[in-house]
């Protein structure tokens, strides 16, 4: 049956120019190289300089993506942002990136699931496409957590890092089977129970500040792997598709033991997982963006490959979605 598709028409992304190694962060709390690389597979991240905000990050992010889509803002009828840093508690920072592309028309908006937040938003996009409702969004994932992390606390400090990344989608036709290219499925998740294991002790509602990430590291990682495998098998069965078919796993990148964990119980090959933890650290709603335009520009991601993202985050939130590239 005819349906309509968002397919990804091009991706961009951004990281700030200041690289932050481990062996810099010796210097600021009580940890080691050897401990960060062992953990996490974290080898250093961009932390954003002074003048660089979400939405400076994003914009740059959604010049590259619409310059690799061959097209400019007034070709977009819609922007979501996914942050969990904005600039200001509002307006939104899809509204900042709308205005700094110069773009007047359309909508804008931001969604907050946390590190899932990319994932939530693709989702939310595809709607809008496949509704009728938008003929070309712009998905963006950016974020500055070093602006809300507590550089004394070094359960967290170490682990996260800045940037942008984003994606072109476009309303194409398609046959309705998974041999279309675009979003295939996207299936989403949260549980408000677990909203303590992971959180910003802040907020204009409560404290009125903006507070510090907190986390129970070791209980979110004991929740993670089975959670973001269930996702997955559950777009897979809804799609019709096996891990065997997967070009590419393109997943949240917050720890490499989490990401070989959840391949290895997906039976997805080490060979098809895109890992940047190493050199980016976990960039939140930013870090699947990110981990595809860096596959997408080295060559690996190539049009017509199936791709799987899944992320968890805050909340807890967790889902995935399967893109024919
Ligand atoms: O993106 C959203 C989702 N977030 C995540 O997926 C994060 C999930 N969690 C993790 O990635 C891991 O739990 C961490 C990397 C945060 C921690 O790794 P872990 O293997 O679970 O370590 P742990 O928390 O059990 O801590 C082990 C030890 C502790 O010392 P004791 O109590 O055993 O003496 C910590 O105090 O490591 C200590 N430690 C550190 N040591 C050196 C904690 N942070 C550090 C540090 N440097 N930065």
């Amino acid at each position: 049956m005819r349906t309509l598709r968002s397919v990804v028409r091009g991706c961009g992304s951004y990281l700030p120019p200041r690289m932050v190694s481990n062996a810099e962060l010796e210097g600021l709390v009580d940890t080691s190289d050897e401990w960060i690389v062992q953990r996490t597979g974290i080898r250093a991240r961009h932390i954003a300089g002074e003048g660089e905000t979400t939405s400076t990050l994003g914009i740059a992010a959604a010049r590259a993506a619409l310059a690799d889509a061959g097209l400019t803002a007034d070709d977009i009828d819609l922007v979501v942002c996914a942050t969990s840093t904005p600039d200001h508690t509002f307006p939104s920072t899809a509204t900042m990136i709308q205005a700094g592309l110069g773009m007047h028309h359309g909508a804008a908006f931001d969604v907050q699931a946390v590190c899932t937040g990319f994932v939530y938003a693709i989702s939310v996009a595809d709607k809008f496409i496949r509704a009728g409702e938008a003929r070309r969004a712009l998905v963006v994932g950016a974020e500055t957590f070093s602006r809300i992390l507590d550089w004394e606390d070094r359960t967290t400090c170490v682990l996260f890092g800045d940037g942008a990344g984003a994606v072109v989608l476009e309303a194409q036709e398609g046959e309705g089977t998974s041999a279309d290219r675009g979003v295939l499925a996207a299936k989403l998740r949260s549980d408000g129970r677990y909203r303590e294991k992971l959180y910003v002790d802040g907020g204009p509602g409560s404290t009125k500040t903006t507070g510090h990430l907190r986390m129970e590291g070791r209980e979110v990682f004991r929740f993670a792997v089975g959670m973001v495998t269930d996702v997955v098998e559950a777009v897979f069965e809804a799609t019709g598709t096996s891990a065997d078919e997967l070009s590419w796993f393109v997943p949240h990148q917050a720890n490499k033991r989490i990401i070989d964990a959840s391949a290895d119980k997906l039976g997805i090959a080490r060979e098809k997982v895109v890992i940047t933890v190493d050199r980016h650290g976990n960039t939140s709603a930013a870090s699947i963006p990110l981990a595809l335009d860096a596959a997408v520009k080295d060559g690996r991601v190539k049009k017509g490959d199936l791709v799987m993202i899944e992320a968890i985050g805050g909340g807890f939130t967790w889902g995935a979605a399967l893109i024919r590239w």
